[in-house]
């Protein structure tokens, strides 16, 4: 595992903006196509704003998620609309390459739906994961057990608002050439610290085949 400190938050945004495009044109030159899985939450949106200034050869992108909260699809809370204002809106990435989980149908129907939507994209070539307070990463949540077969995971009760949500499974977030984890600010401390100490959270069950790198800044180093 590869931790990577930075000074601040802008530099982990700089730097994940920059892996992101060094990633797409390795996988654009190599296999004609570039698939991202995106992390939620807000750590990630400057990223993807500076993304949307840069060039690349967006027709060949095809965009994924690595959770959704269970809401209506423009509700301001969703993670595909932060998505849709910071990037995809801003860059020519054909629509029907943005695959947005359709997390307004309830968690059990999107999970099925998405999963079906994720057999064809597998490995992806990237995936960015956001860490939570208590260890948490997509929408994998500590003590919340998932069974080990389905790609794409239905889930209640969650401690983050709303309770309903749909999460790539740990093994699925796995299944990729290149993980990156976006880490900053002092809230992540502790989250960091039981990471560090080999803690079982649900961030250090994602382990891909390909490189793992956590792009953390010094606020939240503890
Ligand atoms: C979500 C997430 C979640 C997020 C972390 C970190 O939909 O809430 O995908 O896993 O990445 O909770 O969130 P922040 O970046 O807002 O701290």
């Amino acid at each position: 595992m590869n931790w990577t400190l930075l000074e601040d938050a802008e530099s982990v945004a700089q730097t994940t903006c920059q892996r992101i495009i060094d990633a797409a044109r390795e996988a654009i030159a190599q296999r004609g196509r570039f698939s991202l899985v995106l992390a939620g939450g807000r750590t990630p949106q400057r990223s993807y704003e500076l993304l949307a200034q840069q060039e690349s050869d967006w027709s060949h992108w095809q965009l994924y998620f690595g959770d959704e909260r269970c809401l209506p699809a423009d509700h301001t809370e969703r993670n595909s609309l932060m998505v849709t204002q910071s990037l995809s809106s801003k860059v020519p990435i054909p629509a029907d390459q943005i695959h947005s989980i359709p997390a307004e149908l309830g968690a059990e129907r999107a999970a099925e739906r998405y999963a079906e939507e994720l057999k064809a994209a597998l490995p992806f070539d990237l995936v960015l994961l956001g860490l939570g307070e208590d260890g948490h990463t997509a929408s994998l949540f500590p003590g919340h057990i998932h069974p080990a077969g389905p790609l794409v995971v239905p889930v209640h009760n969650a401690p983050k608002p709303p309770p309903d949500r749909v999460s790539l499974s740990a093994a699925t977030l796995g299944n990729c050439r290149q993980l990156i984890f976006v880490v900053t600010g002092t809230g992540k401390q502790l989250a960091v610290r039981r990471w560090r100490q080999g803690e079982d959270l649900p961030a250090s069950r994602i382990t891909p085949s390909g490189r793992r790198e956590i792009l953390i800044d010094r606020a939240a180093l503890p």
